[in-house]
């Protein structure tokens, strides 16, 4: 695997994969242990931020401290509607972070991504300070996320700037971002054997929309 494939699985993340793989799985129990793999992907991604240094007070004394540097922006892309799981983890932990989605579906014919809705700004202002994570649940054919990244690339944001994150890869998703984008860092807690011919992901989860949002019929 690439070395910018990075794979989460320390024994949470693994524990709470299996309960959102488990077909048994209701749509509450789902989200919540989704949600817990988010959390250990932002934070695996919050490692290229940049740092200073400043001094504080505890109550004790004055003390050096590390903090996000305070220059740069933040943005979290999810990928509507699945990529909607991992906003209020990353709100959570990057409060200054600003949320600007991005609404995309799957043709189910051509599995090409369709277009519906774009929060990003045509024009964005210094974009060597920002950092973008684009999140998905599923990189599946990568088409989608790839559209996306391409969105960010083309308003100047350095790609060592730009993450994907996904609680689930497939091997075809990721061989066509790095194709395009060798630098790409991809954070992900599994990959997959493969895209079966409806483009989900084998064993993965089904349709992880479906489930997270109580809409598998
Ligand atoms: N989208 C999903 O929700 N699941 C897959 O397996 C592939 C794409």
């Amino acid at each position: 695997m690439s070395q910018n494939v990075k794979i989460i699985n320390n024994p949470v993340v693994c524990k709470s994969l299996l309960t959102i793989r488990s077909k048994d799985t209701d749509s509450q129990c789902f989200r919540i242990a989704a949600r817990k793999i988010t959390r250990a992907l932002l934070y695996e991604a919050s490692k290229n931020l940049p740092m200073i240094e400043k001094t504080i007070e505890t109550p004790i004394a004055k003390c050096c401290v590390n903090d996000i540097a305070d220059d740069i922006k933040i943005i979290i892309s999810p990928i509507l509607r699945a990529g909607l799981i991992f906003t209020d983890e990353a709100i959570d932990i990057l409060p200054d972070a600003c949320i600007r989605h991005i609404g995309m579906f799957r043709d189910e014919e051509t599995l090409k991504p369709v277009w519906y809705y774009n929060k990003v700004p045509t024009e964005i202002l210094n974009p060597e300070k920002v950092y973008v994570y684009i999140t998905d649940p599923m990189l599946a054919t990568g088409n989608t996320m790839l559209e996306a990244v391409k969105l960010y690339v083309n308003r100047n944001i350095p790609i060592k700037n730009i993450k994907s994150l996904n609680l689930i890869s497939a091997p075809e998703g990721i061989e066509l971002l790095h194709r395009e984008f060798p630098e790409l860092e991809i954070i992900t807690a599994a990959v997959d054997e493969g895209l079966n011919e409806r483009g989900y992901i084998i064993p993965g989860v089904g349709d992880a929309g479906d489930r997270m949002f109580n809409t598998v019929e």
